[in-house]
């Protein structure tokens, strides 16, 4: 039997090129910088790397092609770089991701951001990989236990469904998203951070997500000081280590934080490419990025497992029709918007659950689920509703039937959206069906039940 040590070492010297292709600058412009010598050899998105003065060889990614020229976004500041700087091609972009990488906080090159050496593995897989061909897909899976009774009961996800966590700056997502981290079943979690600010991702790990969470996570991170190409391609390496786990037959949940990020990082580079920008600023290829990426997840194919994935999108305000959330909800099987307003009163996670909702449903719960769900959704909706008129003292108990249901039910529904106990799915049905009894009586009323 072959070292796997031995093997890993094959590995890394099989990547080493014994030969390269090497051209010189000849333009440093606004933002790109114009090479001769690899304009038959270069291809779209190919890494490069260019020899600063004095400085590290700094990489960069071709962004457009001329017959003698090629233009080239370099990863980081200008500094340095001097007319007839060699620019060697290094290829397309791939990352060989290994099983050992779990628990580990990698950066979008594949490279240890924890401090200790890390193994390419065995065969190298495309950054962008190809999503799978529809027809061989799998249909989505069972309903997963997620430690969060909101999820378990009243927005279930089942695998490889893909969701959207919707919210302004501050209002949870990432608390919630590591929380799904450390309670979602599931074989492996690779998170993505993307472009979040740099003390936020060693609290994110140390303190959010902890060294529970961590024990079966990949953590693939690239900061806001980072260049957008490296943002973006945070994004896409999380997803290629997601496909390696995947094509295993492990039952993986990705987490992308934030898809906002990834998709402000694309603006950026396409802008530097010539693109014209359209519906505030971002240009029409922002569409095809974003759905390319959230397509690569979900169900797999014959004797793959699956990737569920969860990807947050910053919403200024709540404006749910701004281009990155409209594009998303577009191509996800569901969403979960959180409000402000109630993060401001202290319910945490602040699940605004009347705009969410899992398109697993009807078909991730019985009929005596289903209907404990639409009982809830009908109190929640008819305490919404009149929620001005009950405050302002302008409602005698009495009148309305359903009305006083749902204001006997809401507090205690409104303090199960905040559970996160670590119950399953049965014990979690059972406490929402203790909060829709009222008086004594059913759960559910003739009229919520049909
Ligand atoms: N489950 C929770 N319990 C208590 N407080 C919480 C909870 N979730 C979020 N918070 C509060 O909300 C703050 C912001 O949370 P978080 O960083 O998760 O939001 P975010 O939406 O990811 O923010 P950003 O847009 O800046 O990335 C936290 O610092 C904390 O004070
Ligand atoms: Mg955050």
């Amino acid at each position: 039997m072959p070292d796997v040590g031995f093997d890993k070492l094959a590995a890394e010297i099989a990547a080493i090129a014994p030969a390269h292709h090497v051209g010189r600058v000849v333009r440093i412009g606004r933002g790109t910088i114009e090479v001769t010598g690899l304009g038959r050899v270069a291809a779209q998105g190919d890494l490069v790397e260019i020899a600063a003065n004095g400085q590290a060889t700094r990489r960069g990614e071709v962004l457009n092609l001329a017959r003698d020229e090629v233009t080239i976004l370099p990863d980081g500041a200008f500094e340095g770089l001097q007319i007839g700087a060699a620019v060697t091609l290094v290829g397309t972009s791939q990352i060989a991701p290994d099983d050992s990488w779990i628990g580990r906080v990698i950066d979008p090159m594949g490279k240890p951001l924890d401090g200790w050496p890390i193994f390419r593995g065995l065969a190298a897989r495309p950054l962008r990989g190809q999503p799978i061909n529809p027809t061989q897909r799998r249909v989505l899976g069972p309903r997963l236990e997620t430690g969060l009774a909101v999820f378990n009961t009243l927005l279930p996800l089942v695998r490889g469904q893909r969701i959207g966590l919707f919210a302004g700056s501050g209002v949870g997502k990432s608390t919630l998203l590591a929380k799904l981290a450390r309670g979602v079943h599931a074989d492996i979690v690779v998170i993505a951070l993307i472009g979040e600010r740099g003390r936020e991702v060693r609290e994110f790990i140390e303190r959010v997500l902890g060294a529970d969470g961590m024990r079966r996570a990949v953590v693939v991170a690239a900061t806001s000081d980072q260049s957008p190409l490296l943002r973006r391609r945070c994004g896409w390496t999380a997803m290629a280590v997601a496909e390696h786990f995947r094509d295993q037959g492990k039952h993986v949940l990705l987490l992308a934080d934030s898809v906002t990020r990834f998709a402000e990082a694309h603006r950026e580079i396409a802008l530097a490419a010539g693109e014209g920008g359209a519906l505030r600023g971002f240009p029409p290829s922002t569409a095809h990025q974003i759905t390319t990426l959230c397509e690569r997840a979900g169900p797999g194919a014959g004797t793959a497992g699956d990737i569920t994935a969860v990807f947050s999108v910053l919403v200024a305000g709540s404006d749910m029709e701004e281009p990155v959330a409209d594009i998303l909800r577009g191509v996800l099987d569901g969403h979960v918007v959180l409000d402000r307003k109630i993060a401001e009163r202290g319910r945490f996670p602040a699940i605004d659950l009347l705009r969410s909702i899992s398109r697993a449903l009807p078909g991730a719960a019985n009929e005596a689920e289903n209907t404990l769900i639409s009982a809830a959704r009908h109190r929640l909706g008819t305490y919404d509703r009149s929620e001005m008129m009950i405050k302002a003292g302008l409602y005698a108990k009495g009148s309305d039937a359903d009305l006083d249901a749902a204001i006997e039910s809401w507090p205690k529904l409104d303090a199960f959206l905040a559970e996160d106990e670590w119950d399953n799915t049965a014990a979690s049905f059972r406490r929402l069906a203790a909060c829709l009894r009222v008086d004594g009586g059913d759960a559910v009323s003739g009229s919520e039940a049909t």
